[in-house]
C-alpha cells in the first residue's frame, strides 16, 4: 500500500486553540518511521496552508470562522482527491475535525467516478451532527457530518461538487456518548447509524466493530475519520473536547485490528489531537500506536 501523509495544521473549527501543532506532533511521535516499517510505501507531503486562526466569535449566522473553514476545507478537498487519483491512501494528521468536510466530500466525489461505494467509519465521542442554529457553541469541527449530509453552508455542503455529498445511511459512528440537545433530534431524524457506548458495553467492542463494517462488498472504499477525543480520556488527555467514559487502550486496539482485517480502508482522518493539553505528547504516541494497527501491525507476525 502506498500512504500519503498530508499535514492540515488548523483549529479554526475547534473552541481551543492547540491542534494546529498536532501534525507536527504525530510526526514527532515517528508516524511515518512506524508505517514504513510496516512495509507500506510512505509519502510526507509537508502541510497544507490556510489562513491563521483570527480567533473570532461565533457569527450572526452561528458560524465561527466560517470563510477560514471553507479555505482550508478546499485545500483539503482538492489535496485528496489528488492522492486518491494517484491510487494513494491518503491520511489527514489533522488538525480539528471540520477538516473531514474536505477529505470526505474529495473522497465521495472520487467513489462516484469510480462507481465504488463509499463507508464511512467515524470514531468519535461526539456525533458532529450540529447545524450553526443547532450548535450551542457556534464551532464548526462539530458540524462536519451534517454539512456533508447537506444541512450546512453552500460552500461547505457543495464541496465534493454534488450536493449531499453522503447519505448518514453511509455513516457508521462507534464511541457516542456527548450529543448536544437539539443536536439530538436531528441525528434521530436522519437515522444515522451509531453505536455508542451503551452499545459497546453491551456487546463488546468486537461484536459492535463487526456490525459497523458489515454489508461492505468488494468494490467498498472505508474511510475512517479518527477524532481522537474516540479514547479514553485518562489514556488520550491531549484533545481539546474530553468526554470520560471512552474506549480503554485494549479495546481501542481491538478496534483498530479488526478494520485493518477487513482490509477496505482507503483513506483516514486523525483529527483532534492537541499537543498543547497533552503530557510529553502521550497522546500523539498512543495514536500513532493505533494508527499502526490500523494499517494490520500484529504481535506475531509483523
Ligand atoms: N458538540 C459540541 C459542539 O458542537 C462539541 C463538538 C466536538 N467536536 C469535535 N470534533 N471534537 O460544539
Ligand atoms: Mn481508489
Ligand atoms: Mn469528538
Ligand atoms: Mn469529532
Amino acid at each position: 500500500t502506498a500512504v500519503s501523509l498530508i499535514g492540515v495544521p488548523t483549529d479554526i473549527g475547534a473552541g481551543h486553540r492547540g491542534a494546529s501543532m498536532a501534525p507536527e506532533a504525530l510526526r514527532v511521535a515517528n508516524l511515518g518511521q512506524r508505517l514504513q516499517k510496516l512495509g507500506l510505501d510512505v509519502i510526507d507531503r509537508g502541510n497544507l496552508h490556510g489562513p491563521l486562526n483570527p480567533w473570532l466569535p461565533p457569527s450572526a449566522e452561528g458560524y465561527r470562522h466560517l470563510q477560514e473553514a471553507i479555505d482550508w476545507n478546499r485545500e483539503v478537498c482538492a489535496a485528496v482527491y489528488d492522492e486518491l487519483s494517484l491510487g494513494r491512501l491518503p491520511i489527514m494528521l489533522g488538525g480539528d475535525h471540520c477538516l473531514a468536510m474536505g477529505s470526505i466530500s474529495a473522497v465521495a466525489r472520487h467513489c462516484r467516478e469510480q462507481g465504488k461505494q463509499l463507508r464511512i467509519l467515524w470514531l468519535d465521542a461526539h456525533t458532529d451532527f450540529n447545524t450553526a442554529s443547532l450548535s450551542p457553541s457556534g464551532n464548526i469541527h462539530g458540524m462536519p457530518v451534517a454539512c456533508l449530509c447537506g444541512h450546512g453552508p453552500a460552500e461547505l455542503a457543495g464541496l465534493a461538487g454534488f450536493t449531499p455529498a453522503v447519505t448518514p445511511a453511509q455513516f457508521r459512528q462507534i464511541g457516542i456518548r456527548s450529543v448536544d440537545a437539539g443536536e439530538k433530534h436531528l441525528v434521530r431524524e436522519a437515522a444515522i447509524p451509531i453505536f455508542d457506548m451503551r452499545h459497546i458495553d453491551e456487546h463488546g467492542i468486537k461484536r459492535t466493530v463487526e456490525a459497523a463494517l458489515e454489508g461492505m462488498g468488494p468494490d467498498t472504499h472505508l474511510h475512517v475519520s479518527f477524532d481522537v477525543d474516540f479514547l479514553d480520556p485518562s489514556i488520550a488527555p491531549g484533545v481539546g473536547t474530553r468526554v470520560r467514559g471512552g474506549p480503554t487502550y485494549r479495546e481501542a486496539q481491538l478496534c483498530m485490528e479488526l478494520i485493518a482485517d477487513a482490509g477496505k480502508m482507503a483513506s483516514l482522518d486523525i483529527v483532534e489531537l492537541n499537543p498543547a493539553l497533552d503530557k510529553r505528547n502521550q497522546t500523539a504516541r498512543l495514536a500513532v500506536d493505533l494508527v499502526e494497527s490500523l494499517f494490520g501491525k500484529s504481535t506475531l507476525i509483523r
